[in-house]
């Protein structure tokens, strides 16, 4: 079976199930692939009815210029360079080190990630990626970053809008020798863009550090505007590493790694994949805003 149809094979069911949840999301799943819907739905959307609320007035980020990162996102989709401060990367581990993090996603399967070897063989089950559940509201150095007023600037002057807080994850993912079905379940392994909203912005910050071993993040700079037609006609937004390199050549792959707490934030319209740690795991946390809410939750 073809990888893209492995995929489909894997999500479906959330797919019914967020379609059933709200409509307008089955709208914005079959539409917002096309450019040109995307850049007109301005026009006849809701403004959002939540936004997320700045924390502080007082940024822990320093040294970041929101109006040229805003410019530069418009441009590439993608700005690689927002470095949290060493406290808050502190802060963080300080929950990681205390709190559960859930094998394979299963509140059923808690585990302390210091003990992930116990808890594999106690459950009898190989974890793939082990996240943190609740770090969206029980890390306070999280809260705080979700609530940043340089991060809410970003994504508001990128999304022309007043951003809504998507979701917010964090989780380990583990090089293991898992197959590719069953990694799928868990971990977008191919090229693929994201239908989150006609608008939205994500903020990923590595908390380990990462190199090529360790599951480095990889963007196809400018590939959020920049589509095939045969991209944007297809219900499948995955495409093969080698359908990704002709179009778009080697030159606009960034493979992004670097030092614990190196943050990036990028335009899940652009292709982009995540490498399967080979040799060290990699803890990541991810901030997602968009224009709209959908019911159908945390996406
Ligand atoms: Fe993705």
């Amino acid at each position: 079976m073809p990888n893209y149809l492995k995929r489909i094979e894997v999500k479906w069911k959330r797919y019914y199930k967020w379609a059933l949840a709200d409509y307008r999301w089955l709208f914005m799943f079959l539409l917002s692939r096309f450019k040109s819907i995307r850049n007109l739905s301005t026009l006849f959307l809701d403004q959002p009815h939540e936004n997320p609320k700045k924390l502080s007035e007082t940024s822990c980020l320093n040294n970041i210029k929101e109006d040229e990162i805003s410019d530069l996102l418009k441009k590439d989709g993608l700005y690689v360079g927002i470095n949290l401060p060493s406290k808050l990367i502190k802060q963080i581990h300080n929950y990681v080190n205390t709190a559960h993090c859930y094998g394979n996603r299963d509140r059923l399967l808690p585990f302390l990630h210091t003990e992930k070897e116990i808890a594999e063989k106690k459950y009898e089950q190989t974890f793939i990626i082990g996240d943190y559940l609740d770090a969206h509201k029980d890390c306070e150095a999280i809260r705080q970053l979700q609530g940043d007023p340089k991060l809410l600037e970003i994504a508001t002057q990128y999304l022309n809008t007043k951003p809504v807080h998507l979701s917010t994850k964090l989780w380990w993912s583990y090089a293991t020798e898992a197959s590719l079905t069953d990694r799928l379940n868990f971990a977008q392994v191919f090229f693929h863009y994201d239908l989150l909203d006609y608008r939205c912005l994500q903020f990923f910050f590595y908390l380990t550090n990462v190199d090529l071993s360790s599951g480095p993040h990889v963007c196809v700079r400018g590939s959020h505007q920049n589509k095939k037609l045969t991209h944007q006609f297809s219900f499948f937004t995955g495409r093969s590493d080698k359908n990704i390199v002709d179009y778009y050549g080697t030159d606009n792959l960034e493979v992004i790694c670097g030092k614990a707490g190196l943050g990036f934030v990028e335009d899940p319209y652009c292709f982009h994949k995540g490498i399967s740690p080979s040799k060290k795991n990699r803890l990541i946390l991810k901030i997602v805003f968009s224009a709209n809410s959908y019911r159908s939750g945390n996406l």
